[in-house]
């Protein structure tokens, strides 16, 4: 598997800049990460995907 594969396909965002974005940022909902990065704001369909990196930094997530 890719290192740091594009979780957003349609605005070419990948795994890193999402993840930086929550450290740095201290972002806790998809709607924070869609704002930061935009990833998430054309299709929909890396939402799952954020999600789960939200998750995975912050334990657990608000919707
Ligand atoms: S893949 Fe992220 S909005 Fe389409």
């Amino acid at each position: 598997m890719e290192k740091d594969p594009i979780i957003c396909t349609c605005n070419e965002i990948k795994q890193s800049e999402i993840e930086l974005g929550i450290k740095a940022k201290n972002l806790k909902t998809i709607e924070e990460v869609q704002d930061e990065t935009s990833a998430g704001t054309v299709c929909g369909a890396c939402v799952d995907d954020i999600f789960l990196i939200l998750e995975k930094i912050n334990g657990n997530v608000e919707l």
